[in-house]
């Protein structure tokens, strides 16, 4: 079975209280959250800047997975890399030169992925993909949690996934937004290894739960599959 995690996004924590919201998920099957900022111009939705992810680095252990959602990428970058974030990734959409806004994140010794938007071909980060350290693939489009999830981002997943290992490429396939115990087993089964999941955990009262209830439909889907007759 292809390696997966997942990745509390804590845009469906409580904004007023991050630090004792995400202790609630520090759990051993979660090394990573996934970290939500929106600027209301590339989204029309605002969250927050550096100084929450300086202080999730300072005031927890899990390492921080970086979504920018803004445009002028460039510009913030550098604090964002300076407020501890171990993985930044920008949208294809948000940036005219990709591959040198991917370089400026690699110059702060920071992990760089990319992230497309469910119109977005995989063909627009073709040239990039040798280098990125991630590939986001959304299945919704970006802005808000708790949307359903855009089905056919399984087999933009699946494509991405034959690409990667045709041409022996590192990246690692994310998926983020409506993922479920639903739809988590659709996305792992297609290659997806970091599955985003906010409302699926920060809105259940037992965040515990949640993660495993994910966990044991990944796990029941993937012994179904090997039980199939070949
Ligand atoms: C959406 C964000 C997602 C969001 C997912 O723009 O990028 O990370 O938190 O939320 P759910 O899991 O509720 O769809
Ligand atoms: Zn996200």
């Amino acid at each position: 079975m292809t390696d997966y995690k997942i990745l509390p996004s804590i845009l469906a924590a409580d904004h007023g209280r991050f630090i004792e919201d995400v202790k609630t998920v520090d759990l051993p099957t979660v090394d990573t959250l996934h970290i939500d900022v929106m600027d209301g111009h590339f989204v029309p939705n605002i969250t927050f800047g550096p100084a929450v992810v300086a202080s999730l680095k300072k005031h927890t252990n899990f390492k921080l997975d970086v979504h920018l959602m803004i445009d002028n990428v460039d510009a913030r970058i550098p604090d964002f890399a300076k407020a501890g974030a171990d993985i930044i990734t920008i949208h294809q959409e948000a940036t005219r030169h990709l591959h040198r806004s991917l370089n400026l994140i690699r110059s702060h010794s920071v992990k760089c992925g990319v992230a497309l938007n469910p119109a977005t071909p995989l063909e627009t980060i073709r040239w990039v993909l040798e280098e990125v350290d991630l590939v986001l693939i959304m299945s919704v489009n970006p802005g808000f949690g708790g949307q359903s999830f855009i089905a056919n981002a399984v087999e933009k997943i699946r494509e991405l996934a034959e690409i990667r290992s045709e041409k022996n490429y590192n990246f690692v396939i994310e998926v983020d937004g409506g993922v479920s115990k639903k739809t988590a087993p659709l996305v792992q089964a297609a290659g997806a290894n970091f599955l985003v999941a906010g409302s699926a955990v920060f809105g259940a009262s037992d965040r515990r739960q949640a993660i495993e209830d994910i966990h044991q439909a990944i796990e029941t889907a993937a012994r179904k599959r090997r039980s199939l007759p070949v």
